[in-house]
């Protein structure tokens, strides 16, 4: 199959449908951190218009302007609609993209009141990541995802100086390893079990 997989500087899906046998290309505005195969560096959109024969398509859009747990920036005046509705026209020209099968991925966001509700809802944990945090998938022509876990386990949790409770990959995202700058970014990335469950359950012809 030949698959994009948009809005990803990680390379996690592509490579994760690149060791299935697929052409899996990668593409951000920001350069690959995995150079095992094909990243365009560019804008997503110049890929889904004109002749280019995707099969499928999986895109990661930024939340930033989407996300309901950023709601009140906008409802406070601290930051202009406009920059939703920008977000929110980016999601739309993904979705409406001439690709037969697509998957666009984004936290719980104004995506659902603002153009339709998620087909799926998913947390890493189904997969085999010991992690909550809930995804939600807009897809069309693709089957919900089968979890291969469907008893949430134990998660472990630390402390924050402060005393506050987090989860460890969020912990080690936070509080150990990320500069300030880059949190976001790695908080980001997709989780490897549910890159690996897309391409086993998507990566077949039907
Ligand atoms: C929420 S992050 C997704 C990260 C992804 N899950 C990963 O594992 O790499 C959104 C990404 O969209 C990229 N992006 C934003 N606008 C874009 C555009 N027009 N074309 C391509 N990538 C874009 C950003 O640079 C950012 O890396």
């Amino acid at each position: 199959m030949n698959v994009l997989v948009a809005c990803e500087y990680s390379g996690i899906v592509r490579d994760a449908f690149l060791r299935r046998g697929h052409n899996a290309i990668s593409c951000d505005l920001l350069p690959s951190e995995s150079d095992k195969g094909i990243h365009y560096q560019g804008n997503v959109l110049d890929l889904i218009k004109g002749d280019f024969n995707w099969d499928m398509m999986i895109a990661h859009p930024p939340c930033t302007h989407l996300a309901v747990s950023g709601a009140r920036w906008f409802t406070e005046g601290k930051k202009p609609w406009s920059l939703q509705e920008e977000a929110l026209d980016f999601v739309r020209k993904l979705l409406d993209a001439p690709i037969n099968k697509i998957a666009l991925e984004n936290p719980v966001s104004v995506i659902s009141t603002k153009i339709r509700k998620p087909n799926q809802i998913i947390q890493p944990w189904m997969f085999g990541d010991l992690a909550t945090k809930t995804t939600c998938l807009w897809t069309k022509g693709l089957p919900n995802l089968i979890p291969n876990i469907t008893q949430k386990p134990e998660l472990e949790y630390h402390y924050t100086k402060s005393g506050k409770r987090m989860q460890k990959w969020m912990y080690d995202i936070r509080c150990k390893n990320a500069k300030d700058g880059t949190r976001a970014k790695l908080g980001s990335k997709t989780f490897l079990g549910i890159a690996n469950a897309m391409a086993d359950q998507w990566g077949t012809d039907g």
